[in-house]
C-alpha cells in the first residue's frame, strides 16, 4: 500500500491541489505573541512579520483541508468500542512532559523516546493531526540539526508495509518507510506504535525547529491509518485516565498525559462533547467582541499545532466589520488590521463561562501604518467540505486556558489557569 500526502507550500496562496490520498502532515508551528516580546510573527521592532504570517496562515489551511479528506474516508466507526475493556481501568501511570518554549514563543516542543534503547526526539504535540513521524538516519536531505531515528539500533523496531509521504505544492517531497516501535511520552510507554521515519525531507521541513510531530487527534484523520499514541496508551492500559491536558505559556508549559495536573488550574473544568471522532472539535460556540455576542452556534476545532485563529473569509469579514477602522490589507498577506488602541476584547463561550483572549495575544504587531495593528483572527479557506461556520482555535486561544482533551468523556474541557 502506498500512502501519499500533500503538504501545501507555505509560500503560495494558490488554491490547493489535493491528491486523492493526500496527507495533512503538519510541520511545526509558530505562535502569536505579545507585542512586548520578540516572537515569530512580530519582529524585534514590534512590526508584524508578513512573510512568516502568510506561512502560518497557509499551514493552517493545508493541514485542516487534508484532515477532512482523511476523516471522510475513515469516519463511521466508534473507536472507543474497539478498545479493550482494560483501557478504562485506572491503575496505571500519568505524567507531565515539560514543554520548552522555543525561541521566545516560536513554538513549544517536548521530548519523546522511541525504540529500545530509547532514542530521543523533540516533537511538536499536535491535537490537530494523528500521526507520529520523525527524520530517519537514512535521510540525506534532512537537517543535520535534527535528530534521526536509527531503526537498526532499536531491538523493538519493526518495518511495516507501505510508505508515508508528504508532497508539497512546490513539488518537493518528504517521505519514508513505516515502522512500529516502542514509544514513551511523559513516562507512559506504548509498544507497537505506528510511525514514519522520513528518509527524504524538503528544505521547508528541514528548517523547522522541531524534529517531528506527534499527533494527538482521532484515528479517522490518520494518514498512517493507525491508532495515534494516546489511544494506543489507553488500549494498553498504560495511562491512569483517558485524558491529556495542555498548559501553553512562556514559562511552565506542559502536556500532561493520563489526566490533568491539578497544580496548573483552579476551579471546575467545563466540559463540552466533541462533534465527531475526527478532530478535537466542539459545537455551540459563540464569539463575543467587547462582551457582545456577534456570532453563535459555531463549530470550533481546538488545535495545539496551529498558531493563530482562523474562520471562513465571510465569517472573518463579519467579525472585523464590527470593529471601526479595521480593514483587510493585501500588503499583509490578507490579514486584517485594526486601530491598535483599544485592542478588541474577544472571548468565546460554549454555553458556560466566557473564555477571554488576552488582547495582547490577539494583537500580532504594528501593521506598518501608524496606529494600526494586525489581528490574530485570519481568513482561512478550508474548502467546500467545511461549512463556513467552523472556527479554528490555535495557540492564540489555548494560551488563555487550561485545555483538557478527554478521550474517555469524548469531550474537551476548559479551566482557569492557576
Ligand atoms: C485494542 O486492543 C485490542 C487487543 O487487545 C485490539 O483488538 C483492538 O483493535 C485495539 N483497539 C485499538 C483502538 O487500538
Ligand atoms: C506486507 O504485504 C505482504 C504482501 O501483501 C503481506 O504478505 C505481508 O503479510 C504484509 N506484512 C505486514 C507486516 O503487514
Ligand atoms: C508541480 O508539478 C506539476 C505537474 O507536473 C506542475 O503542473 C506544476 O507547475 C509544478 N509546480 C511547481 C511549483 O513547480
Ligand atoms: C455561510 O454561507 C451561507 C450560505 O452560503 C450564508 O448564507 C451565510 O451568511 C454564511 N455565513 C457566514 C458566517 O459566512
Ligand atoms: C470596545 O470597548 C472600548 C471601551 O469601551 C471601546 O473604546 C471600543 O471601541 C470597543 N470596541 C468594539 C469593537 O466594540
Ligand atoms: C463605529 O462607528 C459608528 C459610526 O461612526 C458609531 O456609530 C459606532 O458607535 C462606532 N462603534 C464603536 C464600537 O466605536
Ligand atoms: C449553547 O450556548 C448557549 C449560549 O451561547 C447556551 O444558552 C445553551 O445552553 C448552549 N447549548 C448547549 C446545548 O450547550
Amino acid at each position: 500500500m502506498f500512502r501519499t500526502s500533500t503538504l501545501l507550500s507555505l509560500f503560495t496562496l494558490s488554491l490547493f491541489h489535493l491528491a486523492s490520498t493526500a496527507s495533512h502532515a503538519h510541520i511545526g508551528r509558530d505562535i502569536a505573541i505579545p507585542l512586548a516580546k520578540r516572537g515569530s510573527l512580530t519582529k524585534p521592532d514590534g512590526r508584524f512579520d508578513v512573510e512568516k504570517a502568510t506561512a502560518a496562515r497557509l499551514r493552517l489551511e493545508r493541514k485542516h483541508r487534508q484532515n477532512l479528506i482523511n476523516a471522510e474516508r475513515h469516519l463511521g466507526r466508534d473507536i472507543l468500542s474497539t478498545l479493550s475493556s482494560d483501557a478504562f481501568t485506572h491503575t496505571r501511570k500519568s505524567g507531565g512532559i515539560a514543554l520548552t518554549d522555543q525561541e521566545e514563543d516560536l513554538l513549544w516542543t517536548g521530548t519523546i523516546a522511541i525504540g529500545t534503547p530509547p532514542q530521543k526526539f523533540k516533537v511538536d504535540f499536535d491535537t490537530g493531526s494523528s500521526d507520529l513521524w520523525i527524520p530517519s538516519s537514512k535521510c540525506l536531505t534532512c537537517s543535520p540539526s535534527h535528530r534521526a531515528y536509527q531503526a537498526s539500533r532499536s531491538s523493538t523496531s519493526k518495518l511495516e508495509n507501505g510508505t508515508f509521504s508528504i508532497h508539497y505544492a512546490d513539488n518537493s517531497t518528504s517521505s519514508g518507510p513505516i515502522y512500529t516501535d516502542t514509544v514513551t511520552v511523559g513516562g507512559v510507554t506504548v509498544t507497537g506504535q505506528f510511525l514514519s521515519a522520513v528518509t527524504k525531507e524538503s528544505s521547508q521541513l528541514s528548517q523547522e525547529p522541531t524534529d517531528g510531530v506527534l499527533g494527538l487527534a482521532w484515528p479517522s484523520i490518520s494518514e498512517l491509518n493507525s491508532n495515534p499514541f494516546f489511544l494506543m496508551a489507553m488500549n494498553q492500559s498504560a495511562v491512569k485516565e483517558g485524558a491529556f491536558a495542555f498548559k501553553l505559556a512562556s514559562k511552565g508549559s506542559e502536556l500532561f498525559i493520563g489526566g490533568t495536573n491539578k497544580k496548573l488550574y483552579t476551579g471546575p473544568i467545563e466540559y463540552h462533547g466533541i462533534v465527531a471522532q475526527d478532530y478535537w472539535q466542539i459545537g455551540n460556540a459563540s464569539v463575543s467582541l467587547n462582551g457582545t455576542a456577534i456570532s453563535s452556534k459555531r463549530k470550533t476545532i481546538i488545535d495545539s499545532g496551529t498558531t493563530l485563529m482562523g474562520a471562513s473569509p465571510s465569517a472573518v469579514a463579519q467579525f472585523y466589520a464590527r470593529i471601526n477602522g479595521s480593514r483587510q490589507d493585501p500588503d499583509l498577506g490578507g490579514y486584517y488590521s485594526f486601530p491598535c488602541d483599544p485592542t478588541p476584547a474577544v472571548s468565546l463561550s460554549w454555553g458556560g463561562r466566557d473564555w477571554k483572549i488576552d488582547p495582547v495575544l490577539f494583537n500580532l504587531g504594528d501593521s506598518g501604518v501608524p496606529g494600526e495593528c494586525v489581528g490574530a483572527l485570519v481568513p482561512t479557506d478550508l474548502g467546500p467540505r467545511v461549512g463556513n461556520d467552523t472556527w479554528l482555535l490555535g495557540d492564540t486561544f489555548m494560551k488563555n486556558v487550561y485545555t483538557v482533551f478527554s478521550v474517555e468523556k469524548q469531550s474537551i474541557g476548559f479551566a482557569k489557569l492557576a
